[in-house]
């Protein structure tokens, strides 16, 4: 449908309006049907091996709950059981898996290893976050402020930290596509690379949008999304202190949802997340909190894309 059979998912560059809103609508109709207690076929036969270089909880679960749900088997292959870029080369690994399976889900470090994976295999691959893109955890994050805001278009979004990692890249492509326009609230240094925020801008004017990226924390005001991420991703590890130093004052608490002053905003966050960082316990225990929704809705997401991409 859509064009999405065989496609992989490695950014959310490669795919339209039309395609997005056909993943996201798919993803209700797979939630009712779990919802219903419905065993599905729709990936029977189906082999999708499970990459994973970095710890994951939601994306792990989400991709093996996703197959078992639909009759497909995952093969979960930790950075330890392959040899995957030392003993062997990435497009050697590609070509064998290809062979085997019928997907292959990576989460690693390099966008270059998925994109590699992708161009070698001959199956679909998705994304299962790298250092520059989480594509998949936008398409819960889309369902999600579908389901608490109704609407997508028109909708102000403030991602407000760390605004170059891949959470912030990730949701600036996802939002300006889907005319929701999008704020990232960071300090200069964290700010997106120049290049991508202008193919962003370029989105956004298409679907009628804006893209804004910003140091002002009183952006934030009337906003009905306020999302953050950790201000260490994974990998960055050493980088705790100077990046606690500098994100501070752009932490989620009362005082910035005073700043904000929309009773009807939604907290979001990727998760896992550090609680007295870059939220308080408060906001994130907060009726406005969303996040325990947005994490079940990667698997209905995950499952969306499987089947778009496999049945
Ligand atoms: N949000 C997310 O990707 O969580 P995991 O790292 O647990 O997979
Ligand atoms: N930016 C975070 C996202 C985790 C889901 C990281 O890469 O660690």
């Amino acid at each position: 449908m859509f064009g999405l059979k065989g496609k992989s998912l490695l950014t959310l560059h490669d795919f339209s309006k039309q395609q997005i809103t056909y993943l996201l609508d798919l993803s209700s109709e797979l939630k009712s049907k779990k919802t219903m207690g419905i065993q599905g076929d729709l990936l029977k036969g189906k082999n999708v091996a499970l990459i994973f270089e970095k710890p994951s909880t939601r994306t792990r679960c989400a991709f093996t709950v996703a197959c078992v749900d639909e009759g497909a088997h995952p093969e979960y292959l930790g950075k330890d059981d392959i040899q995957l870029g030392y003993k062997e080369s990435v497009e050697d690994t590609a070509r064998v898996l290809g062979r085997l399976f019928d997907a292959i889900e990576f989460r690693g470090f390099s966008q270059k290893v998925v994109e590699d994976l992708a161009k070698y295999s001959g199956v679909p691959v998705y994304n299962g976050l790298t250092d520059m893109y989480h594509p998949t955890q936008i398409l819960a994050d889309l369902l999600t402020m579908k389901e608490h805001l109704g609407v997508l278009e028109g909708k102000k979004f403030v991602y407000i930290g760390d605004g170059r990692n891949n959470m912030a890249n990730s949701l600036l492509i996802g939002c300006s596509k889907m005319g929701v326009d999008i704020f990232i609230v960071a300090p200069k240094v964290l700010w997106p690379e120049e290049e991508h925020v202008n193919i962003c801008k370029g989105y956004a004017m298409e679907a009628g949008s804006q893209v804004i990226i910003t140091e002002d924390i009183d952006m934030v005001r009337g906003a009905d999304v306020i999302y953050t991420d950790v201000w260490c991703s994974m990998g960055e590890e050493d980088k705790a202190k100077e990046r606690i130093d500098m994100l501070k004052p752009y932490q989620v608490n009362q005082e910035l949802l005073q700043k904000v002053n929309n009773p009807q905003m939604i907290f979001m966050h990727c998760l896992p997340a550090v609680k007295g960082n870059e939220v308080t316990e408060e906001i994130f225990e907060s009726k406005y909190s969303v996040v325990f929704d947005e994490a079940e809705n990667r698997m209905h997401t995950i499952k969306a894309v499987m089947v778009a991409t496999l049945a």
